[in-house]
């Protein structure tokens, strides 16, 4: 039974495999039209999601499966104190995967242990985010051509924002990938990343405040929404929420084919301008996220020959 808890549940070449797949599945849609026929995938979503839940909703069925779940906790035996370990059980009878999203940490893997059915972790609070990593690779390998020699900037909310500790976590397996953090003091990546996956793997990174100053460097920027469900108070948040703005102007300084990505929702931090730039990545990877999830649910339910 697999499991993916972590982006680094997959090897780099059972990565490199997925996206193959997911690159095929561009390319030849219809080929996949009927693989899963008969198949369940149940999404069990503790905390608000859109693009998430109902990107693997749509990579189900256009892989001719089907779909049941629950959006919230309160719809949920949640709501009656059901423990997530009593909900797995159930719902591996009902299902042949499932797709978990939860505001504590820890969650999915707690739900793994006892499960029957592959679990994806489709966000774990301020933890881990592995599918949307997944589909960040697949924009910029789509995009560059390469995960390697790259210098990606992830700016914005780098403490509490989970797509950015897995994309960390993925990248780093890569050549000659430099890191620029760009975030206020209060949002710096926990010590758990800069230390143990930064700084023990030698990894080539900075730290900094203002965007302005890096934006030349930058082959990829990464912008991220200051996560105001994990701030302890609300004063902090609205203190914190506009630090960085991206704008046209802002854009000027980039390089010609510096990419854009988010991986959605945005708030204030890029401004609509920018939506009309050639660079900017960020709906594209959203398509991208539909086309990985489909390889995802073929790889862990076995069915990934191309
Ligand atoms: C992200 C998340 O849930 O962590 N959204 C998503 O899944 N695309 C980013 C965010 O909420 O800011």
């Amino acid at each position: 039974m697999r499991h993916l808890l972590s982006p680094l549940d997959l090897s780099v070449d059972e990565l490199d495999n997925l996206l193959d797949l997911a690159s095929d599945i561009e390319k030849n849609p219809e080929k996949y039209s009927e693989r899963c026929k008969g198949k369940k995938l149940a999404t069990l979503f503790y905390e608000p999601s859109t693009r998430t839940r109902l990107s693997f909703e749509s990579a189900m069925l256009s892989l001719g499966g089907s779909v049941l779940g629950f959006s919230s906790a309160d719809s949920s035996s949640a709501a009656k104190g059901e423990s997530v370990s009593d909900t797995i059980r159930i719902v591996s009878c009902y299902a042949d995967i499932c797709a978990m999203r939860h505001p504590k940490e820890g969650a999915p893997l707690v739900a793994a242990e006892k499960s029957n059915i592959p679990v994806i972790n489709a966000g774990d609070g301020g933890h881990q985010h592995p599918t949307q990593t997944l589909t960040d690779l697949m924009t910029i390998r789509s995009l560059k051509g390469s995960l390697s020699n790259i210098t990606i900037g992830l700016c914005g909310d780098l403490k509490f924002g989970r797509t950015v500790h897995s994309l960390i976590n993925a990248l780093v397996r890569y050549e000659n990938v430099k890191f620029v953090l760009i975030s206020p003091k209060e949002l710096r990546v926990p010590d758990y990343i800069r230390h143990d996956v930064l700084e023990e793997g030698n990894v080539e990174y900075k730290e900094v405040e203002k965007l302005d100053d890096v934006m030349s460097e930058l082959d990829i920027l990464y912008m991220t929404r200051v996560q105001r469900e994990r701030f302890f108070n609300e004063e902090e948040y609205i203190r914190l929420k506009d630090s960085y703005i991206l704008t046209k102007e802002k854009m000027n300084l980039a390089r010609k084919d510096m990419l854009v990505l988010h991986p959605l929702p945005r708030v204030n931090e890029i401004s609509v301008e920018v939506d009309d730039d050639e660079r900017a990545a960020y709906f594209k990877q959203v398509q991208y996220g539909v086309y990985v999830r489909m390889a995802l649910i073929l790889t862990l339910l076995g069915m990934e020959e191309i």
